[in-house]
């Protein structure tokens, strides 16, 4: 695990796009695995400036996000497929039908699952996996719990999650309490993955994933295992860890 640490947010921003660009540079078909929420956005505003300035071309990227609320259509403006269309997709040249996100809103949410496992499998694996990181150390939507689950799976969000995504919401009994999210064993399968974290609020969370025990209670502790990971986090996200002593 490589850990950058950065100033600021726009710092964090520009050092995600600046790998992920490279990846998209040097496969230009690249397989990107994409997450949704606060954290991602600055770099996904420096990837569309890359596109801009004439610097990334998305034209053969493939995208997968990590995850889908359950009941909310890809046109509900707190869907995460909407939330992909107006942050990155709208605004680079890449082929909406080479984009995908789990379907919040099929009947058979088990065959759901299954046809996004085979997908990943067919698109030959995800190159480059970028993560955000809950409070309580989750990555997609694998919430702290008693076992690592493997594949894709629908999930029920802790209260704490649904507090913290309630901001998006115009109330949080709007903010479902189920989501479908890719699982342990398809993130630690992408060839490389990218972690970002800012802010106070993720401080526990970055320590016990980068230097604690790895167990399913701290998800994303995982990611030690894996053999390309880069955390990029700022001075408040690594608050704690410099406390203690360990950076
Ligand atoms: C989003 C996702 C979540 C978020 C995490 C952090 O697709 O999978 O794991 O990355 O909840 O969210 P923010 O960035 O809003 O703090």
């Amino acid at each position: 695990m490589i850990i950058i640490k950065t100033k600021n947010y726009e710092e964090l921003s520009k050092k995600a796009a600046d790998i992920i660009g490279s990846v998209v540079v040097l496969k230009p078909d690249a397989v990107l695995g994409l997450a949704t929420g606060s954290t991602p956005v600055g770099t996904y505003k420096e990837l569309i400036k890359g596109y801009e300035e004439g610097k990334l071309d998305f034209s053969k990227v493939k995208s997968v996000n990590l995850d889908e609320y359950k009941g909310l259509t890809g046109d509900h403006d707190q869907s995460y497929r909407y939330f992909m269309n107006t942050n990155l997709f709208n605004h680079v040249n890449i082929d909406k039908a080479n984009t995908n996100v789990p379907s919040g809103i099929v009947e058979d949410g088990e065959a759901e699952c299954e046809r996004y496992n085979q997908l990943i499998k067919d698109l030959g694996g995800i190159d480059l996996q970028l993560l955000g990181i809950g409070g309580n150390a989750h990555i997609g939507f694998n919430e702290p719990c008693d076992e690592f689950v493997k594949g894709t799976h629908l999930v029920t969000l802790e209260e704490g999650t649904r507090e913290a995504n309630a901001r998006f919401f115009a109330s949080i009994d709007e903010v479902p309490t189920q989501a479908y999210t890719m699982g342990i064993q398809n993130i630690m399968s992408a060839k490389k993955i990218l972690l970002l974290a800012n802010g106070k609020a993720k401080a526990q969370a970055v320590y016990d994933t980068c230097f604690g025990p790895i167990k399913p209670q701290v998800p994303a502790s995982i990611l030690q295992l894996h053999e390309d990971c880069i955390v990029i986090a700022d001075e408040d996200a690594l608050s704690l860890c410099v406390e203690k002593g360990v950076l």
